[in-house]
């Protein structure tokens, strides 16, 4: 890759080289064919530029979908364990680089460094995991109804993989895709988020480090309607995977429908924690403030919502509310730091708005409410941690996605109530109850129509191997990690082998067997 443009100043001083980054298309660093790139600057800090990008079109899609076509006619047949050696090589390489790549992520995407680790040891888990999973990959073998002949079914790739990931988990969600995709012997054409494009580039450099065969991993930056849409509506892609907001994900379904491609949505949350009168409020509070404030509520599994039963409303809010207030924001690589900026403007605009939602729908302002815009915080889009409390379950900020810093706390008298409110939105991706009291737990647990569920826990934390994904406007039934990744990225054949030497028919009365 070229080293071009200017030195950056980051906050700490150090000055920093700024380089233009290309597309990895069939195993080559290209630029786009518009000759334009966008910015990437850092969301804590405007004056840092962390590089430079491609502003890709259609054409270059395009180069990436053909690139990605001929390299499937090969690795397809690649044996999956061999495959499996490039996921782990590259889990390997990730491992070693893991504090680096950390460093650039947090400075692209604004996380504390504490957890952009965490999203590169997601991608890890997940190289891993797969590269297992090449001497797995595991069909099914049954019983014919016939004498004298064999069935099983067996997973076969589809394609060339379209992948859209987002700015949230800048390496984590797209290695959520590529290793599962890579696995089962797609060849992918990925299109990271314009605000994080130098995540997915710096997996993309590990791939070509570690002798992936040129075009089964491509990266094309740029924007939605340049790059997504092309992807979308091309014909030789016809699996698409992506994650991002209800709205466009609506958007790529339909896209998707005229040619029936296989198509996996992964979108918004209003994810609740419920705290029953029985619960360690300690261990609620340290649950409430990790899953609302974590990623500064950037995620779809952010707690956005608590329900607190009446008996204990009170005492939770205050204790909530004193530690909401010490918690120090600022740059996510200053290690005192717990939470950093929105990840852009537009974002902290909405976070604003919300609040003051919130605020004419009577609900009170516990803590927080306001942007962060003195001295230093002028350079990012800094928001308060804000708690809202009084809140009634119709109200806005209590209905709808803010991916932000802000949590919205009810009243409830019943786990009943409890789980009514819980379930009283359009999304069903995660929820939490805490409670001592068994009964509750389960009760929780069976009738929470939610993908992910935790007990004592809160919201946010899923592991690799375990199916993520949600119901009702959160998803459209797909699940990804775990097997359930593998099932997004492979379709089933089933086989009939028929040893008999005669015509046996199925479902049809014959005299004799
Ligand atoms: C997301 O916010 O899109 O469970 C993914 C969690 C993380 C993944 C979040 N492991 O919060």
């Amino acid at each position: 890759m070229t080293k071009t443009i200017t030195e950056a100043k980051t906050n700490f001083g150090a000055l920093r080289e700024t380089r233009e980054y290309k597309n990895y298309i069939d195993g080559k660093w290209v630029r786009s064919s518009s000759g334009k790139t966008f910015e990437n600057r850092n969301p804590a800090d405007r004056e840092d530029l962390v590089g430079t990008f491609q502003e890709s079109n259609a054409d270059d899609l395009n180069a990436a979908v053909d690139a990605a076509d001929r390299a499937f006619q090969s690795w397809r047949l690649v044996p999956a364990p061999k495959r499996a050696e490039y996921l782990y090589a590259v889990g390997a390489a990730l491992k070693r680089d893991k504090e680096k790549v950390a460093r650039e992520m947090a400075r692209e995407m604004g996380k504390v460094l504490e957890e952009t680790r965490g999203d590169v040891q997601e991608a890890i888990d997940m190289a891993f995991l797969m590269a297992g999973e090449g001497r797995r990959l595991f069909g099914v073998t049954t019983p014919s109804e016939l004498p004298n002949k064999f069935n099983m079914a067996v997973r076969m790739p589809i394609g060339v993989a379209g992948l859209i990931t987002p700015w949230n988990f800048p390496i984590a969600i797209p290695a959520w895709k590529t290793m599962p995709a890579l696995v089962c012997g797609n060849t992918v054409v990925i299109k990271p988020a314009s605000m994080t494009p130098l995540s997915v580039t710096m997996l993309a450099e590990l791939f070509e480090e570690v002798g992936l065969p040129k075009g089964v991993f491509n990266v094309v930056t740029g924007g939605g309607r340049e790059v997504g849409e092309p992807m979308i509506r091309h014909p030789r892609v016809p699996i698409i995977s992506f994650t991002g907001s209800t709205e466009v994900g609506r958007d790529v379904s339909v896209g998707c429908a005229p040619q029936f491609k296989k198509v996996h949505l992964e979108m918004g949350g209003k994810n609740i924690i419920m705290v029953m009168d029985d619960a360690d409020l300690d261990l609620a509070v340290d649950g409430a403030l990790w899953g609302a404030f974590g990623t500064a509520g950037q995620r779809c599994t952010a707690s956005s919502r608590i329900v607190a039963h009446r008996k204990i409303y009170d005492a939770f809010v205050e204790k909530l509310a004193a530690r909401t207030k010490k918690m120090r924001v600022g740059n996510p690589l200053d290690p005192k730091v717990d939470m950093g900026p929105a990840i852009s403007a537009s974002q902290l605009k909405t976070v604003e708005k919300y609040v003051k939602i919130g605020r004419e729908e009577g609900a009170t302002v516990v803590t927080g409410g306001s942007a962060l815009t003195d001295g230093d915080y002028a350079k990012g889009f800094f928001h308060q941690p804000t708690v809202f409390g009084d809140v009634k379950p119709d109200m806005r900020i209590a209905q709808e996605e803010i991916f932000g810093p802000v949590t919205a706390v009810m009243r409830c008298d019943s786990v009943e109530e409890a789980i009514a409110i819980g379930n009283g939105v359009k999304y069903g991706l995660s929820s939490s109850i805490y409670t001592r009291d068994v009964n509750k737990a389960f009760l929780a647990m069976r009738d929470m129509y939610t993908g992910i569920f935790y007990v004592n826990a809160p919201t946010i934390g899923a592991e690799t191997h375990l199916p993520f994904g949600g119901t009702k406007q959160t998803g459209n039934g797909h699940r990804e990690a775990g097997v359930a990744g593998i099932d997004v990225f492979s379709e089933w054949k089933s086989i009939y082998i028929d040893y008999s030497g005669s015509l046996q028919r199925a479902q049809i009365d014959t005299e004799e067997l």
